[in-house]
């Protein structure tokens, strides 16, 4: 059986690369998209990364990974901090579900520290630029081998 896992996108994120570099670094989602399909071979997973701008979109895609993937990593952008529907979606997964963000949200403004996806993530990681997807893809690889 093939192992699945979703790797999800909110809002702006399609425009990694090009802002705000100074936060969230040159690298875009394309490049990021690479890494985990690069890495996603080694470790035996499939990887499908989504970016969506839109709130519904992202809940329908943790809606379909209910059958279509064993794991999520969601990096939910602006949503981390607002969304109690996407933390409602999540608590549909049954799977392990890891945050990611790519800044250090602690150190930024006081909006950014509280997360509600946090309340259902197993595992979070901040401030490891793109490197923070691979780093989670592996302890997905961990926690669904
Ligand atoms: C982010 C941090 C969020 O506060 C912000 O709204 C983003 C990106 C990050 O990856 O550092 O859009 O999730």
């Amino acid at each position: 059986m093939t192992t699945t896992v979703y790797i999800l996108n909110g809002p702006n994120l399609n425009l990694l690369g090009k802002r705000q570099p100074e936060i969230y670094g040159h690298d875009t989602l394309a490049d990021v998209e690479a890494t985990c399909t690069e890495l996603g071979e080694k470790i035996g997973i499939t990887t499908r990364l989504l970016q969506s701008n839109w709130e519904g979109q992202i809940i329908d895609w943790i809606h379909e990974a209910r059958d279509a993937a064993q794991g999520i990593i969601i990096n939910p952008a602006a949503l981390t901090h607002t969304s109690v529907a996407v933390l409602d979606a999540l608590n549909t997964f049954d799977g392990p579900v890891l945050e990611v963000h790519i800044s250090n949200v602690h150190q930024r403004e006081s909006f950014r520290h509280h997360s509600y996806v946090s309340q259902r993530a197993d595992g979070v990681v901040a401030g490891f630029g793109i490197e923070g997807y691979a780093l989670a893809l592996r302890r997905m690889g961990r926690l669904l081998a």
